[in-house]
């Protein structure tokens, strides 16, 4: 049966690379039999302008229903004015939130013919190909009690707070064993449980998790202050990466740098499996809606190109038809064909986004 997506191009950009995506998606059907049936629908600027709000109701119930959700970006300086709640960002917070994607996939990949993009010396990253699974709907972001309290005086007090259950870790941690078992199978979790109580006890649920159900997974702790170093040090080391909400916000954007190029990084959130097995999931490039260059056919498609391979991977076990769309973004770039935000070094020759993805199609 043809997998069902709702395709949410959204602001700026979002539009653009989107269509790229689509004439892959259309590739797939004709030429490898996998089918997708696609629906649209606005998010973000667009639908506070066609209908008041950053996402309605009924698209709320499309992305409920199917098996997987691709967006494009949301934003741009004709929101930039507007109340927090009818923001376009509002528009993803809501889906993150309604489909309870509690697992953020980011991975770093390194092409060779962009090593030199990177902030790193060539040999450290070239190569590199590295996933960060980052708590997203708990901890320290959203932990009670939270606030700023006036103690008189002249005297302030701001609180948050780090909360993690046994249940929220032991999910994010079962998404991240499940992923390293479709990758190099060893997965590195990080907190800090020298010093934190919540640190502590996501050491112990990731590691009674890991004897009852992953004992074929290589486990290995790190506290996240050294991550953080050996994440520059020696990046290679690392397969799976799975850390809580904060210290996944922050290794998650050192460990982009170590590619180097916004315009190339994929995303993907995932939720809680329905009872056939399948996760709710949310498909994403990291970067925005670059109100700077849209609508100048410049923009870079390989960042969502390479969330929807991401999608055929983890959302529908396609690895070789994902393994083809990586495999042609790295021909193409080796050929040094590039989009300007990527034309730093080895280009022979720039190209638009449409041309971008008919070099990769081809
Ligand atoms: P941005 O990621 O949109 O752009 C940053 C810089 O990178 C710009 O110079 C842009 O031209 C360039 N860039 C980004 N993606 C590119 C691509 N695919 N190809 C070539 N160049 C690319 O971040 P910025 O400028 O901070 O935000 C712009 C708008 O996007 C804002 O309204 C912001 O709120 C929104 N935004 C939305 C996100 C989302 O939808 N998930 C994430 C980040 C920002
Ligand atoms: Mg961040």
């Amino acid at each position: 049966a043809n997998k069902k997506l709702l395709v949410l191009a959204g602001d700026g950009i979002g539009p653009e690379v989107m269509g790229e995506v689509k004439r892959v998606a259309a590739w797939m059907g004709s030429q490898r039999a996998v089918g997708f049936d696609i629906d649209e629908a606005l998010v973000g600027g667009c639908s506070i302008d066609a209908n008041g709000v950053p996402v309605t109701d009924a698209t709320m119930d499309k992305a409920m229903t199917v098996d997987a959700v691709l967006l494009g970006a949301v934003g741009g300086p004709k929101w930039d004015g507007v109340d927090f709640s009818i923001r376009p960002e509002a528009g993803l917070l809501r889906l993150r939130k309604d489909m309870e994607l509690f697992a953020n996939l980011r991975p770093a990949l390194v092409y060779p013919a962009l090593a030199d993009a990177s902030s790193l010396k060539r040999e450290i990253v070239e190569g590199l190909d590295i996933l960060i699974v980052r708590e997203l709907t708990g901890g320290v972001y959203f932990g009670e009690p939270r606030g700023i309290t006036d103690l008189g005086n002249g005297e302030r007090r701001g609180i948050n707070t780090q909360v993690y259950t046994t249940s929220e870790i032991r999910r994010v941690a079962a998404v991240a064993f499940e992923l390293a078992r479709k990758r190099g199978n060893r997965l590195c979790s990080v907190e800090k449980m020298n010093v934190m109580e919540s640190g502590r006890l996501w050491r112990e649920e990731v590691t009674r998790l890991h004897q009852e159900q992953y004992s074929d997974v290589q486990l290995s702790h790190m506290l996240a202050d050294n991550c953080a170093m050996q994440l520059v040090r020696n990046p290679k080391q690392f397969d799976v990466i799975v850390t809580d909400n904060l210290f996944g916000d922050m290794l998650s954007d050192e460990a982009a740098m170590l590619t180097g190029s916004l315009g190339m990084l994929p995303s993907a959130s995932l939720g809680a499996p329905d009872a056939a097995g399948r996760r709710k999931a949310l498909y994403e490039p990291v970067h925005g809606s670059a109100p700077d260059i849209a609508g100048q056919g410049k923009a870079n498609p390989i960042a969502t190109l390479l969330s929807f391979a991401m999608m055929l991977r983890y959302s529908f076990d396609l690895g070789t038809e994902a393994d083809l769309i990586e495999g042609a973004v790295s021909d193409v770039l080796d050929r040094g064909i590039r989009t300007a935000d990527i034309a730093g070094t080895g280009a022979a020759q720039l190209v638009s986004t449409g041309d971008m993805g008919t070099a990769i199609l081809e």
